[in-house]
C-alpha cells in the first residue's frame, strides 16, 4: 500500500489527488486530527509524531511513505528518512522543482504555516536547483483554521488573503507555491488576488506526478504494490462531522473513516 500521512483531513488533497493518477493502487491514509494543526508546533514534535505516524502506516502494510502534510515535511522528512527503510517522499521536493522550472522571472512566493515558513526550506530547496532565484515566504497561520470551516467563499476569508498576500504581490512574484495541505481548496480565491498572471503551484497535483514518477523508476515496488491489491483505508485519530464533511468535499464522495487512538 501506499502510506499516507498528514495532521489532519488537509492531506486528502494530496490522496485524491495520489489516487487520481495511480488507480489500481490501494492507499493507506491517516490524519492526525486530534493533535493537529502541526504548523504551530516545534520540530521536536512533528517528528514525534511524525514517527507515531509511519510506524502506524507500516503495521497497516505501507511500503512507501509520502509525507502529505508540508509541516512534517519540513521538519521530519529527514528525520523519518533516517529511521526508516522504506523510501519517504515529502510534499516539499516536487513543488520546489516545478516553481524553480516554471518561474520565468526567477520571483517566487511561498505561503505555508508558521513551522513550514520558518524552517526556511523552500527557499533553501529551489535555490539548490536555481541559484539566481529571489524567493519571498509568507506564513498565513489563519488560513487553515478558515478553510477547516469551510470558510471557503467568505467575505472576511477574502480579506485575510488579501493581506496576506499584499506583501508578496509587492516582491511582483510570478510563481506562488500553495506550500499547505488546506490552500488548494482556496486556489479559486487566491488567483484573483495574487494576480491572475501569477502561476499557482498546487503542492498536492505536483506530489501525484512525483509520487506516479517514482514508483515508474521503481516498476519492482509498483508492481508489489499493485499485486497485493485490496481496498484503500482512511484513519483519523479524531472524527467529527466536520471532519467527514471536509473529507467527502476533497474526495467528492463520502468516505468511511476509521479511528485510532494515538
Ligand atoms: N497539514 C498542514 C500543512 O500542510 C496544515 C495543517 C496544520 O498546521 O497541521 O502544513
Amino acid at each position: 500500500m501506499i502510506g499516507i500521512f498528514d495532521s489532519g483531513v488537509g492531506g486528502m488533497t494530496v490522496a485524491r489527488a495520489i489516487e487520481h493518477l495511480c488507480p489500481d493502487l490501494p492507499l493507506v491514509y491517516f490524519g492526525d486530527i486530534a493533535r493537529t494543526p502541526y504548523g504551530s508546533k516545534s520540530p521536536d514534535t512533528i517528528i514525534r509524531y511524525s514517527r507515531f505516524n509511519t510506524d502506524f502506516l507500516l503495521e497497516q502494510g505501507a511500503e512507501l511513505i509520502v509525507v502529505a502534510c508540508n509541516s512534517a515535511s519540513s521538519a521530519a522528512a529527514d528525520a523519518l528518512r533516517f529511521h526508516y527503510s522504506v523510501p519517504v517522499l515529502d510534499v516539499i521536493t516536487p513543488a520546489t522543482i516545478k516553481a524553480a522550472e516554471l518561474s520565468g522571472a526567477g520571483r517566487i512566493g511561498i505561503i505555508g504555516t508558521r513551522a513550514t515558513v520558518k524552517s526556511g526550506i523552500y527557499p533553501q530547496r529551489i535555490r539548490e536547483i536555481r541559484p539566481d532565484a529571489k524567493v519571498f515566504s509568507q506564513a498565513c497561520p489563519l488560513l487553515v483554521p478558515l478553510v477547516e470551516e469551510g470558510w471557503l467563499n467568505k467575505r472576511e476569508t477574502k480579506m485575510i488573503l488579501r493581506g496576506y498576500l499584499h506583501p508578496l504581490r509587492l516582491k511582483k512574484i510570478d510563481t506562488l507555491v500553495l506550500g499547505c495541505t488546506h490552500y488548494p481548496l482556496l486556489k479559486q480565491l487566491i488567483g484573483p488576488r495574487i494576480g491572475n498572471q501569477v502561476r499557482l503551484i498546487d503542492s498536492s497535483v505536483e506530489m501525484a506526478l512525483h509520487v506516479q514518477a517514482y514508483l515508474d523508476a521503481h516498476p519492482e515496488l509498483k508492481e508489489r504494490l499493485r499485486g497485493k491489491g485490496g481496498a484503500s483505508r482512511f484513519y483519523v485519530s479524531d472524527c467529527t462531522e466536520a471532519v467527514e464533511q471536509m473529507a467527502a468535499r476533497i474526495f467528492g464522495r463520502p468516505l468511511e473513516l476509521q479511528t485510532i487512538a494515538t
